[in-house]
């Protein structure tokens, strides 16, 4: 697999380097995504064990602003001026691993000021917005302190490239639209090792596809991603599971070419029920659904038998993802207010859309 390569923002050149108690500051706002095809299970070096598309949300989003100052007293790393963050043993490691690959950030040391737009445990993916948008500021700083710049294109490459070691999905975050992960004869030129966009074969009624995220329940995660991930392991339908994520991967990228909204359903909501199958036919048999989940579920399904275009979508959790296309929105907020808001915690209901990807900020 050709890696893509960092060693543009190396440099040996001394007076490209900072000089003691400089200080760099960037911030960018990266979204979060909704994977219509679910990345479950994974090998070594973070590679998926299948290919997963997903959309890219608008309003769900991290903000992080990192300055990296050149002065070694300090301790290396803080978050939101915390230098016990819970976030930090995380955030150290993954800034391990990119100091390896760009090492003129080992000379410095970061402050991150992190926010989210959205609450904790909402089932919006928190990781691939927060560690797409680290990554994002990492290598902006690497740029200013290098003094090179990197094509805009490739740029966006190498933080897919590096934010997967974050965190998998979040490699899929650095771009508007629809993006895909992992290696598929079904896309020129994918990788385990980055994301790629496909916005340009997405139908017009796809691009402003809306997604309402119903907060069935704002518990902590009981299955943090990574046992998720691997209980893949030695599951007893993982070879199956890989046939059936390309066969999905490839409806999923014919429905989203043509328009055909009925395939799109049936794709997503048959990975949506297959990822918590997985989980339930996992070793200890967990179960992530909620009694309002199913509830839920229900009756998308019976208001699209009487004609709505709803469907829904699951992560690892009991929250529901409601996809609905924008000439749709009127009909179907109504149909949340009305049948689906009873069933959310304190009626939480967060209204995104897919996003056009992150934005880097106003210094
Ligand atoms: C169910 O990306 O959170 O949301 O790579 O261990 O950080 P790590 O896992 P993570 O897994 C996401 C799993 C999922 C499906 C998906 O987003 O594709």
């Amino acid at each position: 697999m050709s890696h893509p390569s960092l060693s543009v923002l190396t440099t040996h050149n001394k007076t490209a380097r900072a000089i003691s108690g400089e200080k760099f500051s960037v911030s960018w706002k990266s979204p979060s995504n909704i994977a219509l095809v679910k990345y479950w299970g994974k090998k070594e070096n973070q590679i998926p064990l299948n290919p997963s598309l997903s959309m890219t949300l608008s309003q769900s989003y991290t903000l992080t602003r990192v300055t990296a100052i050149t002065d070694r007293e300090e301790k290396k790393l803080k978050v939101n001026a915390d230098a016990g963050h819970p976030f930090i043993p995380k955030m150290e490691l993954f800034l391990q691993y990119i100091e390896k690959e760009v090492p003129i950030l080992k000379e410095l040391s970061f402050n991150v000021e992190t926010t989210n737009s959205f609450p904790h445990s909402t089932g919006i993916a928190s990781s691939a917005s927060g560690f797409s948008a680290f990554a994002l500021c990492l290598l902006s700083i690497a740029e200013m302190v290098s003094g090179k710049n990197i094509a805009s294109g490739e740029f966006f490459n190498l933080a897919s490239f590096v934010s997967r070691m974050g965190s998998g999905s979040a490699c899929r975050s650095l771009y508007g639209g629809y993006s895909l992960w992992g290696k598929t004869d079904h896309v020129q030129g994918s990788s385990g090792l980055f994301a790629v966009p496909i916005a340009k074969k997405v139908h017009p009624i796809f691009r402003n596809l809306h997604d309402a995220i119903l907060v069935i329940s704002s518990e902590p995660k009981s299955l943090p991603s990574t046992k998720g991930h691997a209980l893949m392991d030695h599951h007893p339908f993982a070879s199956a599971r890989i046939i059936q994520a390309e066969n999905n991967l490839s409806e999923t990228l014919k429905a989203l070419d043509s328009g055909d909204i009925e395939r799109l359903i049936s794709v997503t909501e048959n990975e949506a029920l297959t990822l918590h199958a997985l989980i339930m036919s996992s070793k200890g048999g967990t179960v992530l659904l909620k009694p309002p989940t199913v509830n839920v579920i229900l009756r998308i399904r019976e208001a699209r038998r009487k004609g709505m275009p709803v469907f829904f979508s699951l992560d690892a959790g009991p929250n529901v993802h409601l996809f609905y296309p924008e000439k749709s929105a009127l009909e179907v907020e109504q149909f949340i207010r009305d049948e689906l808001v009873s069933s959310c915690e304190n009626g939480l209901v967060i209204f995104d859309c897919c996003g056009t990807g992150p934005v880097l900020q106003e210094i």
